[in-house]
């Protein structure tokens, strides 16, 4: 589908009236700026229709291309932005698709440290007869979310704001929390450390100060049989599993094939959930 700008002229017109760089213009603007994916980029920023020069500047300072443009692919569900949200990371797909298998046809999510609400979103996609929540602590990624998604989003310290009828009650309970070790953030790629805050990035000392928050103050939401799944680097693995271990829950892990780790704790007992 053709692309308009507010003027009402597609891109490729104000091109040839030389009023916009052209296509190859600006990829070698973006490559020399360091966008690995320029042909890409320069396409979808052409397409976006809005000041083309403004969005270029933007990119070539380092705003990620996703706050740049508003929003963000995440399998195929078009997930949208705010300033200062998190942007959701290809590789938490995984994490998403894992806790879809897991997530009965009408069964019961949270999405705990939502930000924009991609997971959710993608349950709710997959999962159209499932209830979903999220939640997070910052308002900016509660409103973001809000703009992302049909089912109940609320603000506040991990389950702090979720609904108490939901006690024993929640299938799937699933996290991407920061878990960059506080002493490793400096060594993120600018795109993260200059444009992304430090409260969606960094997981204390080791990185996985709410995986244990989350693993101790569970008990009592997840019903019988019910699964938390967190999204964690590989050297995290014996930490989670402690944590997972403390609260009770019995841990696994599974591996994507980019090595991305979901780590994955079942509350004991119950019965299966229905089909
Ligand atoms: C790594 S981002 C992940 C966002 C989203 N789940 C995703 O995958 O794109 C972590 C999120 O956790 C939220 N967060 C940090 N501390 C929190 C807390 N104590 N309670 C709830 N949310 C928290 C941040 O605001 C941020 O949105």
């Amino acid at each position: 589908m053709e692309t308009k700008n507010p003027a009402g002229r597609a891109p490729c017109d104000l091109q040839l009236f030389g009023v916009m760089p052209s296509y190859d213009e600006l990829v070698l603007r973006l490559r020399a700026a360091g966008c690995v994916y320029a042909e890409d980029e320069a396409r979808l920023l052409i397409e976006d229709g809005r000041d083309l020069e403004e969005l270029v500047a933007r990119r070539v300072e380092g705003e990620p291309l996703e706050q740049v443009l508003g929003w963000v692919n995440f399998d195929g569900i078009r997930v949208l932005l705010r300033p200062g949200v998190f942007v959701p990371r290809q590789r938490t797909v995984f994490l998403a698709r894992q806790a879809g298998t897991r997530l009965p046809g009408t069964g019961v999510a949270v999405d705990l440290c939502c930000g924009s609400g991609a997971i959710a979103a993608w349950l709710e996609d997959r999962a159209p007869r499932a209830t979903v929540y999220a939640t997070d602590i910052d308002p900016v990624a509660v409103a973001c979310a809000l703009d992302n998604l049909r089912g109940t989003v609320v603000a506040g310290d991990l389950f702090d704001g979720l609904p108490s009828e939901l006690r024993g009650q929640v299938d799937v309970l699933v996290a991407n929390t920061p878990y960059v070790p506080s002493d490793r953030v400096g060594f993120l790629p600018p795109e993260a450390r200059d444009h992304e805050p430090l409260h969606t990035l960094d997981g204390g000392p080791d990185g996985l100060a709410l995986l244990r928050r989350i693993s101790a103050e569970e008990t009592g939401w997840l019903r019988p049989g019910g699964h938390l799944l967190i999204e964690i680097s590989e050297p995290q693995r014996d930490g989670a599993a402690a944590a997972f271990v403390a609260g009770g829950l019995e841990p696994s892990f599974v591996q994507a094939d980019d090595g991305t780790v979901v780590a994955i704790g079942q509350r004991p007992g119950g019965l299966p959930p229905p089909p």
